[in-house]
């Protein structure tokens, strides 16, 4: 009955292709010439600052092409109102979830309260659970659907392109598990006292378009990393732009944000600015091997 469902399909241009990092160039270049610089920030510090938030992660294709879940019956569910195929109700086939978990290894040394579960589909969409939220034995993982012929998915449109290959339900891959901790500390403002109220407002307003130490939404651009906003943007352009993006940029793509007030925006602003003091990376390089960063 209760079913899982992988969400995707929608935002798969929107992530996908991340460029690859590791330009050796940045680093000769800017040696010489500290003036005039390519690469603005300390290019020595190329190490990872915070932990990853990624603690262990789980190729669910891999496992399932390995056998690892070749023992594990198939169950038929049906879902009311579909809401991704938008087609009302709909049949599909799948393992129990739990029985597909037990398979993982280490699986059960993740707590419930200091881990989320991260689904990852093939072109980089993640989804995240709360583990209470898989904990009532109900999910079926869905592998295929029942109420076509051949048993299979619909193939689904990838731009122009049509992808009928994917084994697991709207390109699922992975399972991620992330330590809840982890992503605490990289929003987390160092100065709480002055900045708390900030960062709770930022959270609320801001995050699901902003990333911040490479957590949050990628719709907009990331506010800390390598280089804070706030070292390059003024604090009363900052503020501007978020009241009225329209008035920097014609078809700004962000929402104003002048209902927030000034009090507020300067609140965000000053969290934002507090970050500069707690970087997960401090160069190109080094944000690169953070793809995990995205939520
Ligand atoms: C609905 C998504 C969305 C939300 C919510 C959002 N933004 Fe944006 N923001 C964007 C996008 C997209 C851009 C990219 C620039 C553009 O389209 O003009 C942007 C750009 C910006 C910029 C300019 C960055 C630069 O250096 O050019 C600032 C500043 C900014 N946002 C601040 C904020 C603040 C502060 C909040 C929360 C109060 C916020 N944004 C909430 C989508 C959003």
């Amino acid at each position: 009955m209760n079913a899982i469902m992988w969400a995707i399909g929608l935002f798969s241009t929107l992530i996908g292709c991340l460029p690859e990092g590791g330009n050796e160039n940045v680093k000769s270049a800017t040696t010489e010439h500290k003036a005039v610089t390519l690469a603005p920030v300390d290019t020595v510090q190329t190490s990872k600052l915070l932990p990853p938030v990624v603690v262990a992660e789980y190729d669910l294709v891999a496992l399932e092409l390995a056998g690892a879940f070749a023992d594990i019956a198939q169950r038929n569910v049906q879902v009311e109102n579909d809401p991704l195929y938008k087609s009302g109700r709909r049949r599909f086939r799948g393992y129990a979830l739990n029985e597909v978990l037990d398979r993982l290894e280490d699986f059960s040394s993740f707590s419930t309260r200091h881990h989320s579960l991260v689904w990852v589909c093939a072109d980089g969409y993640r989804t995240t659970y709360e583990f209470h939220s898989i904990n009532g034995n109900g999910g079926v993982l869905a592998t295929g659907l029942t109420d076509t012929e051949g048993h299979a998915w619909h193939s689904y449109k990838q731009g122009k392109r049509t992808n009928k290959q994917r084994p697991w339900p709207y390109q699922l891959t992975k399972l991620q598990i992330v330590s809840t901790e982890r992503i605490a500390m990289r929003l987390s403002t160092p100065d709480p006292e002055a900045h708390g109220e900030g960062e709770r407002l930022y959270k609320k307003h801001c995050m699901s378009c902003h990333s911040m130490n490479l957590i949050g939404g990628i719709m907009g651009p990331e506010m800390n990393v390598p280089r804070n906003i706030l070292e390059y943007r003024s604090e009363s352009d900052f503020i501007a732009f978020a009241a009225n993006p329209q008035a920097f940029r014609a078809r700004s793509a962000m929402i104003k944000m002048r209902y927030l007030g000034e009090d507020k925006l300067k609140k965000i602003t000053g969290y934002v600015k507090s970050m500069s003091a707690r970087k997960v990376c401090v160069t190109a390089m080094g944000c690169a091997e953070y793809a995990d960063g995205l939520e």
